[in-house]
């Protein structure tokens, strides 16, 4: 089992898209395939199609049973939905992970998932995690699972200014609690190869010696028809070029 988390503490540089794509191709070349929502907006989990209603067991609720909150005593597995897509299972967030952040941090059930994950060790191929757009207790808890983690960066100029600020706490984090943890490195999104900032923007993360992928993600309108279609771009659109990008994005990160 391989896990990896994509986080960036910036906001909308492309978290959900990608982890829900990346796990969507993941499934799609048969490994059994779990996407893990960290984030209160439920965005990767409603992308991946999945509704979430009073019954339905979230990530949540997983954390919530680790300060005593639920009755019952559940497994990793039951905090797991299918998708309608073969091998590629979620497990929800909720809105609720918003209100129970603090009590969780204040009682140090950061490694809580990592412990959860760790049941599902010979049940799953890869887990992709996404996570909130700030560098909490969410994204740490994941940081502190993953065996890697990947950035996204959205050619902007406050992005790469960001980047080694990210990087600075991450390493922190991970000399303190996740020694293993490897840098995957930074994926750039919305790339456009006929704009001149977007290509010195990527020059100088080289250039400052950042692992930047090969394989680069355009823009596209399809990321959008696809979400709002709750379908990854492997199924809604195998044949586009962004999907095409996806899977040479995958392979790299694969080889
Ligand atoms: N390659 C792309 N082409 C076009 N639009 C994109 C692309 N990647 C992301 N977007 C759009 O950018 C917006 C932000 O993407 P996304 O929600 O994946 O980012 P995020 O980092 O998860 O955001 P947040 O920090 O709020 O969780 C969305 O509206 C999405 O449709
Ligand atoms: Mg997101």
């Amino acid at each position: 089992m391989q896990t990896r988390v994509v986080f960036n503490q910036k906001g909308g540089v492309g978290k959900s898209t990608i982890s829900t794509n990346l796990a969507a191709i993941s499934a799609k070349r048969g490994l059994k395939t779990l996407l893990v929502d960290l984030d209160a907006q439920c965005n990767s989990t409603h992308y991946a199609g999945i509704d979430i209603t009073d019954d339905t067991r979230t990530v949540a609720d997983m954390f919530k049973q680790t300060v005593g909150w639920f009755s019952k005593a559940l497994t990793a597995k039951d905090f797991i939905q299918p998708t309608a897509f073969d091998h590629l299972f979620v497990m929800p967030a909720a809105p609720a992970l918003a209100d129970i952040e603090r009590e969780l941090e204040s009682r140090y059930k950061m490694f809580k998932l990592r412990d959860t994950l760790k049941e599902l060790e010979t049940q799953f191929d890869r887990i992709y995690i996404d996570t909130p757009p700030n560098f909490n207790f969410y994204s740490k808890a994941a940081l502190i699972a993953a065996d890697s983690f990947l950035i996204p960066f959205d050619c902007d100029d406050f992005s790469a200014q960001a980047i080694e600020r990210l990087l600075d706490n991450v390493m922190e984090l991970k000399s303190d609690h996740n020694p293993d943890l490897v840098c995957e490195g930074i994926i750039i999104n919305q790339f456009n190869a006929q704009a001149n900032l977007p290509k010195q923007l990527v020059a100088s993360l080289i250039e400052k010696g950042l692992p930047v992928l090969k394989n680069h993600l355009s823009a596209s309108v399809k990321v959008r028809e696809s979400h709002s279609q709750r379908k990854p771009l492997a199924f809604f659109a195998p044949s586009h070029k962004l999907s095409q990008q996806f899977g040479l994005l995958f392979d790299e990160l694969e080889r």
